[in-house]
């Protein structure tokens, strides 16, 4: 049984709990196809074992295989269209019954203009997908809250793939961004992430204020994928204990 199907509850978006930990596999070879079932079984553990929801963002191509583990599954990306003659477009409904429970939209990678991300918002409302919209500074996450995503996540993009955590270069971002959107938007969770690789760099970004971290090559370029999940779910652990939430 699959995550989407393990809960009877109509909104998505309460099958997630912070602090969240969503690792995005970009177009990466390493956790393609086979591969991504392997990270899905390791990261099904860790988060059953540690109660820390962690979820992944696979390839397209890989949402279906993925659908059985009871984890969430999230697009990395979806177009604000309706189902018909549109080729080369993702669809809110195949996303949706491929298995995924959200959504990422605007990633640094694959940018979006402002109308074509409340679109693609509105979309995600009418299918029931949790939306997590990156932004690159906090004015324009301040302009995305507008549109009451259920996530935005900050990610300054010259820290991206570098190894060099925003938690650590960056931490003023989080703080200023996590107030700045609340006060546009307090319905809207805020994640951070570029270049986080450690325990240390996902403790230190939740206690800015982050309620988790979206992450990519610290996972999937890691040489042990159960070894850095688990270092990542104890510090998240670790992280929330310390706020009392626990
Ligand atoms: O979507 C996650 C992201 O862009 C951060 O990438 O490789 O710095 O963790 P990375």
């Amino acid at each position: 049984m699959g995550f989407i199907n393990c809960v009877n509850v109509s909104m998505v978006s309460n099958l997630i709990n912070y602090p969240l930990i969503l690792v995005n596999l970009k177009s990466y070879s390493e956790t393609m196809g086979a591969k991504a079932e392997e990270l899905a079984e390791i990261t099904q553990k860790i988060s059953s074992d540690t109660g820390i929801r962690i979820g992944l963002a696979p390839q397209f191509t890989d949402i279906q295989r993925l659908k059985r583990f009871e984890i969430p599954i999230f697009s990395q990306h979806i177009d604000g269209i309706f189902p018909g003659a549109h080729t080369g477009h993702i669809l809110a409904e195949a996303v949706k019954s491929s298995g995924s429970v959200g959504t990422i939209l605007n990633h640094s990678e694959r940018r979006m203009l402002l109308s074509d991300i409340e679109s693609a918002l509105k979309r995600t409302k009418e299918v029931d997908l949790i939306s997590v919209v990156c932004v690159n500074t906090t004015n324009v996450g301040m302009a995305v809250a507008a549109f009451d995503p259920d996530i935005i996540a900050i990610e300054p993009p010259e820290l991206i793939g570098t190894g060099i955590a925003v938690s650590k270069a960056k931490p003023e971002i989080i703080l200023e961004s996590v107030e700045a959107i609340k006060r546009i938007n307090k319905n809207v969770t805020v994640l951070c992430g570029a270049g986080i690789t450690c325990g240390e760099d996902v403790f230190s970004a939740i206690k800015l204020g982050s309620s988790g971290v979206l992450v990519a090559s610290g996972i999937v370029k890691a040489s042990n994928w159960k070894n850095i999940l688990q270092e990542f779910a104890d510090a998240a652990l670790k992280a929330k204990k310390d706020e009392g939430t626990e």
